[in-house]
């Protein structure tokens, strides 16, 4: 047998003395990034911020807003370092589950339509596309559209 064991990811609250780590993969991986502001305002408001360590890594992250029976996903971010090897997925099916504990019936969220990756993961979950916001991310020329999705939990 291999001497190497191979770690299992962890689900951990997300605190303050993560959001260098956090900010060092979201700045990484976005054209328009969360600032820390947004991060330290989401934490202080109660939504639910998650971090997805291998170990002492930081791999990834959620923020999570559950009210009403309806969750809305904020932000679901892996380090680049580590996509295409299942983080992405084990991730959003933790914030599924986080968002059924907390009553919601359905999840919502926004994407980017240039956002394949995002895109896909979200598809292969069954999200379905309910609307499209127009002009609402900034984008290098102009703005862009959203594609408001959900998925019944
Ligand atoms: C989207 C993101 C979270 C995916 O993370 P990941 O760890 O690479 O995802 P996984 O390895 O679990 O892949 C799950 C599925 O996502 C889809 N996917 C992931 N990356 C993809 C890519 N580059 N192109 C196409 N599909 C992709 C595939 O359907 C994949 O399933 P498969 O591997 O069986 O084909 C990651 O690319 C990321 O953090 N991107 C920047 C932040 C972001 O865009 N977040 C979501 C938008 S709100």
């Amino acid at each position: 047998m291999s001497a190497v064991l191979k770690q299992a990811p962890q689900l951990m609250p997300m605190v303050t003395a993560d959001l260098d780590a956090v900010l060092a993969i979201e700045q990484a991986v976005y054209t328009h990034p969360w600032t820390r502001g947004n991060f330290a305002d989401s934490l202080r408001a109660g939504y639910q911020c998650w971090t997805w360590r291998l170990g002492s890594e930081l791999v990834g992250y959620f923020v999570l807003l559950a009210a009403a029976g309806e969750a809305h996903l904020l932000n679901l971010s892996i380090a680049e370092s580590r996509w295409r090897r299942g983080h992405g997925a084990a991730l959003l099916r933790e914030a599924m589950r986080v968002a059924l504990g907390l009553g919601a019936t359905d999840i919502f969220l926004e994407v980017r339509p240039s956002n394949l990756a995002g895109k896909a993961l979200y598809e292969r979950f069954g999200f379905k596309k309910i609307a499209q916001r127009r002009g609402y991310y900034p984008a290098h020329q102009g703005r862009e559209d959203a594609l408001v999705l959900s998925c019944r939990l």
